[in-house]
């Protein structure tokens, strides 16, 4: 895709490490704090940019000291910010533990996040005329999820689905919009009722999502790969297997770096771009800052 339009989420992110997360009423002591640009929709941007991209975004910060310094991130990355509105809200905040495997545990507060209406759409409606593509995710009101994708529908854009914070009760008529779906398995759960704890589980949930309308279900799960379920049948793709030191943001990478590589049609060789971004993203802590570029991508796997 060579101009995508982010509709989504900006977040400052508060990331706090520790060996091992605390038990109910437990206190345990933490290694280390920092504050980093996240948010799934900032992330992605950036990523994309990155990626070499031509990004805008949509969303909405506060007139606060976070919110500048995320647009500022996201400037410097090559991203189109006009489309980011100036709420009366606080910018939002995500709380992140990570634990001793790399794994994150996430609080979001949404903040301005909330305040992204039909307007800010139909303001910048010539950011989804110019764009190839439009990529979303669960972090904003859901009634702004499903005007896009029918805009994009009408404008015969491809709509890109991050479901996460992933909800239940999606309303039928919304899955048929979507062309591609990014969730986990958690998140593959949540969307669908079904259990996701074995392979066979997850082949069966995903195809569930796609009876219910979403063309291409591509299901990431960790360092287990990528599962793709579409019309013509499944296939499984690996992942590159590194030591994670911080799995945040690691989806955002890998959905960003596909869509820059994906030419419409092809999966294959744009999911193993994916996947070898995200790999080098898990090594770093912290979401935008542990964002790789293309030719660092391109470098490390020059001989694979
Ligand atoms: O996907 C990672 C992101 O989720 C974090 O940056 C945090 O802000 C939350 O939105």
């Amino acid at each position: 895709m060579n101009n995508v339009l982010v509709i989504g989420s900006l977040n400052m992110d508060f990331d706090v490490y520790t060996s091992r997360r605390p038990a109910a009423g437990e206190t345990v002591m933490g290694q280390s704090m920092k504050m980093v640009p996240g948010g799934k929709g900032a992330n992605q941007a950036y990523a994309l940019a990155r990626m070499k991209v031509k990004t805008s975004m949509i969303g909405a910060v506060g007139d606060d000291p976070f919110g500048r310094m995320l647009v500022q991130n996201l400037k410097t990355a090559g991203v189109n910010t006009s489309g980011i509105r100036l709420s009366d809200r606080e910018t939002g905040k995500a709380f992140i533990e990570i634990d001793g495997q790399g794994q994150n545990y996430i609080t979001v507060i949404a903040g301005a996040n909330h305040d992204l209406d039909e307007s800010l759409l139909l303001d910048h409606i010539d950011l989804f005329e110019q764009a190839d593509a439009v990529v979303m995710q669960l972090e904003i009101p859901f009634p702004i999820v499903q005007q896009a994708a029918k805009l994009c529908r009408q404008k015969g854009k491809l709509f890109i689905l991050d479901p996460a914070p992933a909800m239940r009760d999606i309303p039928a008529d919304f899955f048929p919009l979507v062309d591609i779906a990014k969730p986990n398995e958690t998140e593959l759960s949540v969307l669908t009722g079904m259990p996701t704890g074995s392979r066979e589980e997850i082949i069966r949930a995903a195809q569930k999502l796609h009876a219910l309308g979403v063309r291409n279900v591509m299901v990431t799960l960790g360092g287990q790969g990528t599962l793709l379920l579409q019309e013509s049948g499944m296939r499984e793709f690996p992942a590159y297997p590194v030591k994670a030191v911080d799995t945040t943001a690691a989806g955002d990478c890998f959905l960003a770096s596909f869509i820059s590589q994906f030419d419409g049609r092809d999966f294959a060789p744009a999911i193993d771009f994916g996947a070898k971004a995200a790999s080098i993203a898990v090594t770093r802590p912290g979401a935008q800052s542990s964002i790789p570029d293309y030719e660092e991508v391109r470098q490390k796997f020059s001989h694979s």
